[in-house]
């Protein structure tokens, strides 16, 4: 069993639906016994709250399911996941800064690491954005899952 974190700011926009994302894909391959995928934020202004309804209104829109309540990234999570993939430099240099963190930075890599575009940049954060940049983070999450799950297959 592989476990997978999904990491952003607040835990409504980015990172729910890069788990809901994971999941999907899983369930498409058929792989749902080898995975366990969950998401939080690095912040703790949404705790409890469910997605951004822009978030879940795009997700619809393309036929993703999404079900998430906002959590904090807390330090059991170092030790509980196998792979915890931050959003963005901002967000990875938040958790490089926890206590003990040095013990596990070979868990801790970019989400976009994983994509076939752009790879190692940033997965922009739409908080502020319309539903165009919803959009574009939803292209680049699709592309980067496809890419994690390919390397997750074949390691
Ligand atoms: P996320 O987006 O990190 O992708 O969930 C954000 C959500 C909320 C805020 C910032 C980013 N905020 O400042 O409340």
């Amino acid at each position: 069993m592989t476990r997978i974190l999904f990491v952003c700011l607040g835990n409504i926009c980015r990172s729910p639906l890069a788990e809901a994302l994971f999941k999907h894909q899983i369930r498409e391959k058929s792989l749902e016994m080898a995975f366990e995928a969950d998401s939080c934020g690095t912040a703790d202004y949404h705790i409890g709250m469910s997605p951004d309804p822009r978030t879940i209104r795009n997700a619809h829109k393309n036929k993703i399911f999404i079900n998430h309540l906002g959590r904090q990234f807390h330090p059991v999570d170092f030790e509980k996941f196998d792979l915890i993939l931050p959003m963005d430099v901002s967000n990875r240099s938040h958790l490089f800064r926890m206590q003990h963190a040095d013990l596990y930075t070979s868990k801790i890599k970019l989400m976009r690491s994983f994509d076939s575009k752009d790879k190692g940049a940033d997965v922009p954060d739409p908080y502020h954005g319309d539903e165009s940049d919803f959009q574009e983070v939803f292209e680049i999450l699709n592309r980067s899952v496809r890419g994690l799950i390919q390397i997750l297959v074949t390691r």
